[in-house]
């Protein structure tokens, strides 16, 4: 068992945006290219995006752009194993397993349930159990190490729970992972200011055409009364230096205008090229990229599962 694994991913759940690219999206990559003696999973967790999406063709249209996403951001899918959560039904089996071995209380501590419950939303019983999906996720391929935001540290502790109540009641079987918290870039903000995220509708979208992207741009809000344009210029740092920004906000300040069209013009310079890949990349390619990954996958899974059921005592 020397083969050190990595697995990590993301919910196809919407249209991806700048916040996901620089938050999530670009530090994979890295970590993956700098990574070179692990064997890396790379998962679309669509699964899970069902706890918060009921719309089919929504679900299936974002699928075929998370897989096309990977691979205009760089991933290559020789080096890397990327696949499907639904591809291998591994994962449902061991995520009932581990519901069995952990507490109502104790799920109720997870943030992903406690934030939706604090907002006044219905949570489901999926959203509920959202941690233990996971939690198997990542025991299935024996994952040492699991590159995530900030976002997810919570659910790596769960994780280890459910792995060690495993352990405990059926002997050593799972190996517990760890996470490597990736390198922030801070929090990028959206048009209005706040956080940017698909559910406060203040994106800017990776794969819109230059003149939405320019629109986007526009609508960034800035002080009236003659402040720095702080929201706007965060956004520029992501894709320039403090000394290539400084004369550009120097010479135009106070005229936002002229500012954000700078920044909308460096935006779409920026995306272009990988926009350029994921428009070439054909929905036969995903087909084949996900069918050999899923084949990967499994042959690793099958191998923890039949321990597993061994364990448990349902192999007759
Ligand atoms: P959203 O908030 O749009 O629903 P997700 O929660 O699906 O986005 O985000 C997936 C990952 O992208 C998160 O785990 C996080 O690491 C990263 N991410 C999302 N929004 C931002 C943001 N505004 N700034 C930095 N990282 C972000
Ligand atoms: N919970 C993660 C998110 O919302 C997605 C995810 C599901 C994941 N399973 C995973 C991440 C396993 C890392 C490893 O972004």
């Amino acid at each position: 068992m020397n083969t050190q694994r990595l697995l990590t991913g993301l919910q196809p759940s919407g249209d991806l945006h700048l916040g996901n690219f620089f938050g999530a999206l670009q530090p994979f990559v890295n970590f993956l290219d700098t990574h070179p003696e692990y064997e890396s999973y790379l998962m679309v967790a669509d699964y899970h995006a069902l706890t918060s999406l009921k719309d089919g063709e929504a679900l299936r249209a974002n699928i075929y752009n998370l897989v096309r996403t990977y691979l205009a951001a760089g991933v290559d899918p020789k080096k890397v194993v990327l696949f499907r959560q639904s591809d291998n039904l591994h994962h449902m089996e061991l995520g009932w397993i581990f519901n069995c071995l952990v507490t109502v209380p104790f799920l109720m501590q997870a943030h992903s349930y406690k934030d939706k419950v604090a907002k006044g939303l219905d949570a489901n019983a999926g959203l509920f159990t959202y941690p233990m999906l996971m939690a198997a996720d990542i025991a299935l391929y024996d994952t040492e190490i699991v590159p995530v935001g900030e976002d997810q540290r919570q659910h790596l502790e769960y994780t280890r729970e459910a792995i060690t109540k495993f352990n405990n009641a059926y002997g050593d079987t799972l190996r517990e992972p760890k996470e490597y918290i990736l390198p922030q870039v801070g929090i990028v903000p959206g048009l209005d200011g706040q956080k940017m995220s698909k559910s406060y509708g203040n994106t800017i979208p990776l794969f819109a055409p230059a003149a939405d992207i320019k629109k986007a741009v526009m609508r960034i809000v800035t002080d009236s009364n003659g402040d720095f344009p702080h929201h706007v210029y965060a956004i520029h740092r992501l894709i320039k230096t403090e000394s290539e920004l400084t004369p550009i906000y120097k010479n135009s300040s106070g005229r936002y205008g002229e500012i954000k069209q700078q920044l909308a013009q460096d935006l779409i310079e920026y995306l272009a090229p990988m926009q350029a890949r994921y428009a070439a990349i054909t929905d036969a390619e995903i087909h084949a990229v996900l069918s050999q990954g899923a084949e990967k996958a499994m042959a690793v899974s099958i191998r923890t599962m039949e321990k597993v059921r061994q364990k448990i005592g349902i192999t007759i």
